[in-house]
């Protein structure tokens, strides 16, 4: 395959936006984005391929000539897509990717029957509407088949990210520990806004003022490993102010039942005093 194969991209959300876009600054022709025959979906499309010098077809009429199908749908519909891409090239000696952090290769195996080399490329960053973050110094967990392996390690050090391994029998733990990453916390800050709001602090005046601490803690947490990072009333074993936020926490439970669970955590994975008497007040 050379050296910089040519790149169909199927959807054009999220995560195909992003990767469009880097994969072009990286000297990759994207020769088409397919998208469903909806007009939504096309306008999606077509929107992504005139930045990136493409052009935009639909799943039905797709002819795909490049050598590399990239399918950044989601995961319940990978499987899908792939069955309805079976007839709209001949797959011998090409590759097809997709982007689930939980799924495997497997999920292409309609196209490995047809002679394509698969695999799965998930890059551990975070792709929502309007961020398109560069894919320089990003991880990307990759397995599959050794010719697909070979071509998705190449284009992710051409993209100056990080590829690495992760067997197939990982992957649902492996994307579970993602979800905690990012997902998760964002959760875990949705929840501290309305404990916020509980101390008359609005949401967007919550966000700006908390900026410094997440900011400290996370910078703490890279540099310094999460025990050395942590801070508060748990480490202090002050039993009385976690007794005292339990009972504030009363109105908002959602909150409350996070922040028993986190304290719980803590008590196992981080170093805390008056572990016993803690244990108690947050059974
Ligand atoms: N977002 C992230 O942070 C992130 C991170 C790592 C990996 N991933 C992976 O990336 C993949 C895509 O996620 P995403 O967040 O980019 O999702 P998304 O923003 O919802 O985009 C999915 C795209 O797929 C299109 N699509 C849906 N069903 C389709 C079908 N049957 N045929 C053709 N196109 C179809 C959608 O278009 P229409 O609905 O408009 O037709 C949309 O453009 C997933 O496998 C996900 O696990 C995402």
């Amino acid at each position: 395959m050379a050296m910089k194969p040519r790149i169909t991209l199927v959807g054009a959300g999220n995560l195909g936006s992003a990767l469009g876009v880097s994969l072009r600054q990286a000297g990759y022709q994207i020769d088409a984005v397919v998208a469903r025959a909806r007009g939504r979906s096309l306008r999606k499309a077509q929107s992504l391929a005139k930045e990136i010098s493409s052009r935009a077809v639909s799943t039905r009429r797709a002819r795909i000539e490049s050598e590399v199908v990239w399918l950044c749908v989601p995961d319940s519909q990978i499987a899908r897509v792939a069955e309805s891409l079976v007839t709209n090239l001949l797959w011998k000696g090409r590759v097809a990717l997709h982007s689930s952090g939980a799924l495997t290769s497997d999920e292409l195996s309609a196209l490995r029957r047809c002679g394509a080399a698969v695999a799965s490329v998930h890059p551990l960053m975070t792709f929502v509407r309007g961020s398109r973050p560069a894919l320089a110094g990003v991880p990307f967990a990759i397995e599959g088949d050794a010719v697909a392996v070979r071509v998705a390690r190449r284009m992710v050090a051409d993209l100056g990210g990080t590829p690495f391994t992760i067997r197939k029998r990982d992957k649902a733990a492996y994307h579970a520990w993602g979800t905690f990453a990012s997902p998760l916390l964002t959760a875990l800050l949705a929840a501290t806004e309305r404990v916020a709001a509980a101390a008359g602090v609005h949401a967007k005046a919550a966000r700006k003022r908390m900026f410094p601490i997440l900011q400290q803690t996370i910078a703490n947490y890279v540099g310094l490993g999460a025990a050395d990072s942590f801070s508060g009333p748990i480490v202090r074993g002050d039993v009385e102010t976690v007794r005292c936020h339990l009972r504030v926490l009363e109105e908002i439970p959602p909150a409350r039942e996070a922040y028993v669970a986190l304290a719980r955590a803590a008590l196992l994975y981080l170093p805390a005093k008056n572990r016993r008497l803690l244990g108690e007040v947050l059974k």
